[in-house]
């Protein structure tokens, strides 16, 4: 490709170094689109008649369908994508084709075409996270009324209905999905044109190429253009975020399923057996999402970690950035989908579930409430309630068998409705405020999601 300068040929030894085609051949689609368009330009701007135009488009398509087919072949040798495409057009349509790359240089091509496959790849996710909130809200309407402890540091807390606790799932991947749609109208801006730092002195109309590739908007600084590899870092991070949400889901998953939890079961498709032990079940796609979820926080760190020191424009270091990209898009799109056929399996042992949420010291903060309703201060009724409790504890004696006289030993202004206190189903009820798991507000929420993900 440019053989001028250079009397030896590379060495092979830096050709398997330096080669990217291994990897970047999956830029394809966007390379060849980002050629078409490229050349109407140069075609607007005289520099291709309309038959020239004409002749590289077919080429390129025809390269494309090869591809496609799985019938092109490859060539390290020729390093990237980029000109092992280009290179091909020139053997099939001959001098015409090495017209193409004029007022265009791979470092504004390459930044170009990973914008389309992530704009591209992002909306895949998009629809994902989407997916996963569906099973999620389905899941969740299946479980009706059902009760379960909701825990803070592991501890049991207070009753929360399952589908509260489902719904919080639902909430973290509505803001990963809204941060994807953000980051794809950050990325949506098109850097061709910027040649390999400084433009060309070949004007072509930017805004034309870029109306023709669907982007929103064109670069504004030829150097940021062909080294921002901002769009990646934000991606990814979006990315390991997504992951971390999905890991946190999966742990909750692992929990439940244990002999310890026993909240709920997975379906025979989504777990597997022991080679060695004939009794287990064990929940491998959550540990696997769960264990996943580190290497995406990892590309997120290898690809910040590659761009902190580059100086300005592009450095060959940035071919780096495609690996860890690549890796964490199929990695969560992987994640999403699987995650989702697993809660669309999981089902919910609503007797054990129910007899943990009964334990009646989950009600113990409705205890200090109502206390405060009679008039003591919040600080002094939990003190009460806690010296109760250690009572109980001590005495190996359910909150809700305590009588009122002992009760009245503790604090005057208890009352003989104390009990209709430690009732369940009027504890939850009793949650209204809007985010809390009163069965209407539970049911409110739910009918809400319906509507948002229709
Ligand atoms: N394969 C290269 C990359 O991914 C394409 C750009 C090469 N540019 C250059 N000046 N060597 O970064």
């Amino acid at each position: 490709m440019w053989k001028g300068r250079f009397t030896q040929p590379t060495s092979e030894l830096v050709q398997a170094y330096g080669q990217s085609v291994s990897f970047d051949w999956r830029l394809y689609q966007q390379d060849i689109r980002g050629s078409i368009a490229h050349s109407r330009g140069l075609q607007r701007a005289g520099i291709l008649t309309a038959e020239e135009q004409a002749q590289i488009q077919q080429g390129l398509e025809s390269i494309a369908t090869d591809i496609a087919a799985g019938r092109f072949e490859w060539q390290r040798s020729l390093e990237d994508v980029h000109m092992n495409i280009e290179s091909e057009l020139t053997r099939r349509i001959g001098a015409v084709g090495a017209k193409l790359h004029t007022a265009r240089s791979r470092n504004d091509q390459v930044a170009t075409d990973v914008r389309l496959y992530t704009r591209e790849a992002v909306a895949r996710l998009i629809a994902g996270a989407r997916q996963l909130q569906r099973a999620l809200v389905e899941a969740a309407q299946r479980a009706g009324e059902a009760l379960i402890p909701g825990y803070t540091h592991l501890q049991r807390g207070q009753p929360v209905l399952f589908a509260h606790h489902l719904l919080a799932y639902v909430e973290m991947l509505e803001r990963d999905a809204q941060r994807f749609a953000q980051a794809a109208q950050r990325l949506n801006v098109m850097p061709l044109g910027s040649g390999a730092l400084a433009g060309s002195t070949i004007v072509l109309d930017r805004a034309a190429v870029a109306a023709d590739l669907g982007f929103a908007d064109i670069t504004h600084n030829s150097m940021d253009a062909v080294s921002d590899r901002d769009f990646v870092a934000e991606v990814l991070f979006v990315i390991s975020l997504c992951g971390v949400h999905l890991s946190r889901l999966s742990e909750d998953v692992i929990l439940w399923c244990s002999a310890e939890f026993g909240f709920v079961t997975l379906s025979d498709a989504h777990t597997t057996g022991s080679s060695l032990m004939p009794q287990k079940k064990n929940p491998d796609v959550a540990e696997l999402t769960r264990g996943k979820s580190g290497r995406l926080i990892g590309n997120l760190v290898s690809v910040l970690t590659l761009l902190k020191g580059l100086p300005m424009t592009y450095n060959r270091d940035l071919q780096e950035d495609k690996e860890p990209l690549f890796d964490s898009i199929d990695s969560l799109e992987a994640a999403l989908a699987v995650v989702a056929e697993m809660i669309a399996g999981m089902e919910l042992c609503a007797a054990r579930a129910a007899a943990a949420a009964a334990d009646p010291m989950l009600l113990a903060t409705d205890l200090a409430d109502y206390l405060v309703l009679r008039g003591v201060p919040f600080r002094q009724a939990h003190e009460v309630i806690g010296k109760l409790v250690a009572h109980c504890v001590s005495q190996g004696q359910a909150l809700n068998a305590v009588d009122l006289s002992t009760l009245r030993g503790f604090s005057e202004a208890f009352g003989p409705e104390v009990g209709e206190v430690l009732n369940l189903q009027r504890a939850l009820k009793a949650r209204q405020a809007v985010g809390a798991p009163s069965p209407q507000g539970v049911a409110a929420e739910l009918a809400r999601w319906q509507q948002i993900l229709s």
